[in-house]
This record gives structure tokens, C-alpha cells and sequence, in this order.
């Protein structure tokens, strides 16, 4: 069994504290828990460049970006793996490199039918699960299941997915404890909330291990 997470933040200063690639981190371990044979690929997108889908149609043939080896290397990825979790932090909705990833994923789906070749997509059949999170201290339920979980969801299932979200009853993600003022910063230090994100990571797990 061969897992992918791919944590979706594109925030360079947060470094290794990342709390996209935390929350990865712990999912990875807990995973290794459950499956100790599985093996799991912890995928960090501030580590891909990628570039806008032009619609340029080469793909068809040949299931290859033309102008996008950093994509070239996630479609690898992704086809190799038997299940795929996805880390997303609230921005502006979406960050702009996860919705590059599905646009393209989607374009060669799309174009795959078009040329009745129905199945060959690499994400088909596949389970698959979002965590979202962000920067709001209270009432982020409701607002990172309109924006991000319920959109993800759609998107997952249009290219096969089978996106094991929609069988809980509450939505997995987590927001932040506070924020601190710190003299001679432009931002706000965050504090985040570890517990909210263990708890996410157990719902998430917890709905992962009956699907
Ligand atoms: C451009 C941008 C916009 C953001 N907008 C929001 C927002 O509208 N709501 C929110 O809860 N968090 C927002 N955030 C905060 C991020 O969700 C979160 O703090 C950040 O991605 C954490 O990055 P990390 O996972 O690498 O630590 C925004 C972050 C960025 C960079």
C-alpha cells in the first residue's frame, strides 16, 4: 500500500514548522501505526514549481505537462499511489498550487474522455481525504467547509475520487489559538492550536481506517 499526502501550504517562512507539513507529519506516523507495511510519501508543494494549465491539449496523447516537469514529477506521484491524503491551509480561498495541481488533473481527465479513453486516469477509483486549516480562532467549521473541504470534495470527485469526507458528519480541520503582537514585526506571531490539530488528525484517521 503506497499513501501520498500532499501538504498544500506554499508559506516559504514557516520552514519545517510548517503546520501543513506538521499535521502531514503526524498522519504519516499515525498511518505507519494502523498499516506498519504501508509506505507513505510525504509531498511538500513549496518544494514544486508550477505553472497555470493553457489548455494546450499535448497532454492528451501522452499524459505529460509540456511546459511543467515540476507537475510532470507530482502526475508520478500521484499515479503511484493507491490512496491520497491532501494537507490545505485557508488562504484566499485555495492555495494557488493545489488548484494548478486539480486544473491539470482535471484538463487530462476531461481530455482522456473526450477521447474515450475512460479509465486511464491516475487518480480513478482511489481513496482520498482532505484536512483543512488556517489562521481563525473561533467559527472556521463552517467557513472551511464552504471554501475549501466542499469545493476539494467536488473537484476529487469529478476526476474519480473516492473522497472518504463525505461519510463523517462533521468537517476535519482545525484553526489557531491566538495571536501575539511582537514589537518591530510586520505579522502577527500565531499560536497555534496543537490539540485541534491532533484531534483533526484523529477524526481524519478515525473515518480513514472504516472506509
Ligand atoms: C495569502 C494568504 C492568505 C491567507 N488567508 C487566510 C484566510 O483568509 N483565512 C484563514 O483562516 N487563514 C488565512 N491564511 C493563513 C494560512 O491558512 C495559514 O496560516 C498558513 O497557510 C500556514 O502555513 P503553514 O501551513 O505552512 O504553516 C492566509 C495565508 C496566506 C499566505
Amino acid at each position: 500500500m503506497n499513501i501520498a499526502i500532499i501538504s498544500g501550504s506554499n508559506v516559504r517562512s514557516s520552514g519545517n514548522g510548517s503546520i501543513s507539513l506538521r499535521t502531514g507529519e503526524l498522519l504519516k506516523s499515525r498511518l505507519k501505526d494502523m498499516k506498519s507495511d504501508c509506505s507513505v510519501n510525504l509531498v511538500d508543494l513549496r518544494d514544486y514549481k508550477l505553472t497555470s494549465c493553457g489548455m494546450c491539449e499535448s497532454c492528451a496523447e501522452t499524459q505529460r505537462c509540456v511546459e511543467d516537469e515540476d507537475f510532470n514529477k507530482l502526475y508520478d506521484t500521484i499515479k503511484k499511489a493507491d490512496e491520497l491524503i491532501f494537507i490545505c491551509p485557508h488562504y484566499a480561498p485555495i492555495p494557488s498550487k493545489l488548484v494548478i495541481l486539480f486544473e491539470k488533473l482535471e484538463e487530462m481527465s476531461y481530455l482522456g474522455i473526450c477521447s474515450g479513453k475512460k479509465n486511464f486516469h491516475p487518480t480513478n477509483g482511489k481513496k482520498a481525504g482532505i484536512i483543512a486549516h488556517g489562521g481563525m480562532t473561533e467559527g472556521y467549521d463552517q467557513r472551511y467547509k464552504e471554501d475549501i473541504l466542499t469545493p476539494l470534495t467536488n473537484v476529487m470527485e469529478c476526476i474519480g475520487m473516492r473522497v472518504i469526507n463525505k461519510m463523517g458528519n462533521k468537517p476535519i480541520c482545525f484553526g489557531v489559538q491566538d495571536f501575539e503582537k511582537v514589537d518591530n514585526k510586520r505579522t502577527y506571531d500565531i499560536i497555534y492550536d496543537m490539540d485541534g490539530l491532533q484531534q483533526a488528525v484523529d477524526g481524519f484517521i478515525e473515518l480513514y481506517a472504516r472506509s
